[in-house]
């Protein structure tokens, strides 16, 4: 593991950009915000650079990465896309949605970064930071989110920095992310699949497609068989406390994860609460929600208890995010 490094934060910005391209074709890590998450990234034809994403996170290796480019033709030159493939990059490029695609015959991509796939997940942010380091930088690059394998995922600069400080180069401080759940990752299979639900809902999707999306064959997160999106693991997005779903009341010490009118028996007595959005809206409970994990398990409460969020639009990955926190470990 590469450990002891000083670990460098620049603001976003001309220079900032620069520095990460530099840092990146020296096989550097460099964490940057993206619209979802912040992400942790290499240069994706470097398998050493590759490798030590793989050790500064400590993530299961067989779990491969999402390639990272600037636009269409860089995609293409690491994806096949048919038809519909293409109408989807189309439609939501730039932005928080990712596509597993069979990879090119030259695919410059190492293949530590795809663990030996004959696929690739790519995507396109919608985030000007990460568009101008990787058009300064000119290759594809893979970045899995920037915390530590299992933990809460960053959004915000400094929650990279306390996951990660002493094991990356650097880090480039965007402020805050706008979506705050990672991008939602299609398999461009047979038919079109649902391999994560994330930033951009399944609806809109769908209405594109004009079709349902398929769901995976096995369960993602069964652990006998190889998942289609290894990364689905049970147990991800945990924080230290123990994670109460579906509450209806909130027990003395717990602190509250509220959503809506937040009117629980016992929350007068809560050890604290946070809303993630008091008019129940959906893209603004995703925008809080890794940040307000974080912020409560950061005073130790007894547990956490979620109110119930429905399972519609982002909805579904939050329900995700939360399903996974609440894995016991
Ligand atoms: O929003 C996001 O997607 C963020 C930002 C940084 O872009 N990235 C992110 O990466 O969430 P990560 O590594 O945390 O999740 C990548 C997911 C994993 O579930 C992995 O298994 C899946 O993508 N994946 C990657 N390549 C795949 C492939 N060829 N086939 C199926 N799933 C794949
Ligand atoms: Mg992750």
């Amino acid at each position: 593991m590469k450990t002891g490094l000083e670990t460098l934060i620049l603001p976003a910005g001309e220079a900032g950009a620069e520095a990460a391209a530099r840092t990146l074709a020296a096989g550097g890590l460099v964490a940057f915000p993206t619209e979802t998450v912040y992400g942790l990234g290499a240069d994706a034809a470097n398998a050493t650079a590759v490798a030590h994403i793989y050790s500064a996170k400590g993530r299961p290796a067989f779990n491969p990465l999402i390639a990272h480019v600037p636009d269409l033709a860089a995609a293409r030159r690491i994806g096949r896309f048919d038809a519909r493939a293409l109408r989807l990059a189309e439609a939501f490029w730039p932005g928080p949605l990712t596509l597993v695609v069979p990879k090119t015959e030259n695919c410059p991509v190492s293949d530590l970064a795809t663990a030996g796939l004959d696929t690739i997940a790519i995507r396109i942010p919608a985030h000007p930071v990460a568009e101008a380091i990787l058009r300064a930088f000119g290759g594809a690059v893979v970045a899995p989110s920037a915390n530590i394998s299992g933990h809460v995922s960053p959004t915000l600069a400094t929650h990279v920095e306390s996951d990660l400080a002493g094991r990356i180069d650097l880090i480039i401080d965007g402020g805050p992310v706008a979506v705050g759940v990672e991008s939602t990752i299609v398999g461009c299979f047979e038919a079109p699949m649902l391999l994560r639900p994330g930033g951009l809902s399944r609806e809109r999707i769908e209405a594109v497609l004009g079709a349902p999306l398929a769901r995976p064959p096995v369960e993602a997160d069964s652990d006998d068989s190889q998942p289609l999106a290894p990364g689905m693991l049970a147990s991800h997005y945990a924080p230290r406390a123990t994670v109460r779903l579906q509450a209806q009341d909130v027990a003395p010490g717990e602190a509250l994860l509220a959503f809506g009118p937040a009117r629980l028996p016992g929350v007068g007595a809560a050890a604290a609460v946070m809303n993630l959005s008091p008019t129940a809206d959906l893209d603004e409970a995703a925008a809080n929600l890794f940040g307000y994990l974080r912020s409560l398990d950061a005073k130790a409460p007894r547990a956490i208890a979620v109110m119930p969020i429905p399972e519609e639009g982002l909805g579904e990955a939050i329900n995700d995010r939360l399903r996974r926190a609440a894995v016991a470990r």
